[in-house]
């Protein structure tokens, strides 16, 4: 079992196994990484404030997101490429995130397909996250086999018309190795992304090619009709895209700047969840991710009013240094993490955590 005293030791030993191109390309933000240092930072800005002599001798970090029951309020965000990580790709990610009782969310770009993760996930709670490509066709292909392969949401990425400046891809003119399949595709898509057009990075230009800019709030409308599945958006920063979000139907929303990798110098999630919590106001369920690496971070999202967060980087590090073993690792600490926080914070579930309960520091503005 992974020995693991904090999620961001777990940074620097993905990099020594890793392939320099490859670990660039999950570290890495957009443009100067403003974003991707600042989802850190933000987190800081908060302080606990603790309540004492509340008996917290029997916790409970058990919850539910969108009515699924989950252990912990944590869920394994969409990400691309689990093989570039482990031989076993998304299979050994859902099959861990099952084991620790919570839900997994496959991208559109996974490496497995979507029914050999729903397989992999088992009795586990999947979500599937779209890409909505020009081709509506391919678009409305995916959302049925979602359906019939039993995920129970539709996770909507709204911030990605086009594939930010992460300039490392560029500057190492990233390629998906020979080996690797886009699951969910002919192999046409992913020999896209094995050649390019010879310089700059593969991934930009497919996304470039393949993925409708032209996505509106309409189409969000259009899922719904053609989808069984609630839709949650990801992506939204500003609370009034929040709105719009629930107003078309949405039943949730995940603030998010794709771990810092789009759009250069816009703010952290936990800067926006609270005015974002406000503006929903209950209408609809709100989550965040972005630079989570503490139990007590998870607390201070939970404090500001979301329902659940998702951790994306240190389940791929799990995943490079040990499998699917390594991402139960990850995801057991991050438990432990929260419950400690949640015990010396006199809270013993997961709905004593309020916002009474987090200041957030003078220095912020
Ligand atoms: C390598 C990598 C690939 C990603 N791929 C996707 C994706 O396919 N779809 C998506 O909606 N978000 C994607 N994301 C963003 C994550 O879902 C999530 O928003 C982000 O990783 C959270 O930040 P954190 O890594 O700091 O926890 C990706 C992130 C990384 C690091």
């Amino acid at each position: 079992m992974l020995d693991i005293l904090n999620l961001e030791s777990l940074e620097p030993l993905a990099r020594e196994r890793l392939d320099p191109m490859l670990f660039d390309y999950i570290a890495g933000g957009a443009a100067d990484e403003w974003t991707l240092a600042e989802n850190r930072t933000a987190w800081s800005r908060f302080q606990i404030l603790p309540r004492m002599l509340r008996g917290v001798a029997s916790r409970t970090l058990e919850t539910t997101i969108l009515g699924t029951p989950v252990s912990f309020p944590v869920v394994v965000p969409p990400m691309a490429f689990h093989g570039l990580c482990h031989l076993e790709a998304e299979a050994a990610t859902a099959r861990a995130t099952t084991a620790e009782g919570t839900i997994f969310c496959a991208s559109t770009v996974s490496n497995c397909s979507l029914e050999a993760i729903a397989e992999a996930s088992g009795v586990g709670p999947r979500w599937f996250q779209l890409y909505v490509y020009r081709d509506r066709g391919i678009t409305r292909g995916l959302v049925e086999r979602a359906a019939a392969a039993g995920y129970t949401a539709l996770c909507l990425t709204v911030d990605t018309p086009l594939a930010g400046h992460r300039e490392r891809d560029k500057r190492n003119t990233l390629r998906m190795p020979s080996h690797l399949e886009l699951g969910n595709f002919p192999t046409s898509h992913a020999d896209q992304n094995r050649v390019g057009s010879g310089h700059g990075s593969a991934l930009a230009q497919y996304i470039a090619a393949e993925w409708d800019p032209a996505l509106s709030w309409r189409d969000v409308e259009w899922l719904q009709s053609i989808s069984p599945m609630p839709v949650v958006v990801k992506g939204v920063l500003s609370p009034d895209d929040a709105v719009l979000a629930i107003e078309h139907g949405a039943a949730g929303v995940i603030v998010s700047n794709h771990g810092g990798r789009q759009l250069d110098g816009v703010p952290a999630g936990a800067t926006m969840l609270g005015p974002v919590v406000d503006a929903v106001s209950g209408r609809g369920e709100v989550l965040v991710d972005g630079g989570i690496r503490r139990g007590t971070d998870v607390f201070k999202a939970l404090a500001l009013g979301a329902r659940g967060v998702l951790v994306g980087r240190p389940v791929l590090w799990g995943l490079t240094l040990d499998g699917a073993e390594g991402v139960r690792a990850v995801l057991a600490h991050l438990r432990a993490e929260l419950d400690l926080a949640m015990a010396l914070a006199g809270c013993a579930g997961v709905g004593d955590i309020t916002r009474e309960l987090i200041l957030q520091s003078a220095s912020s503005c």
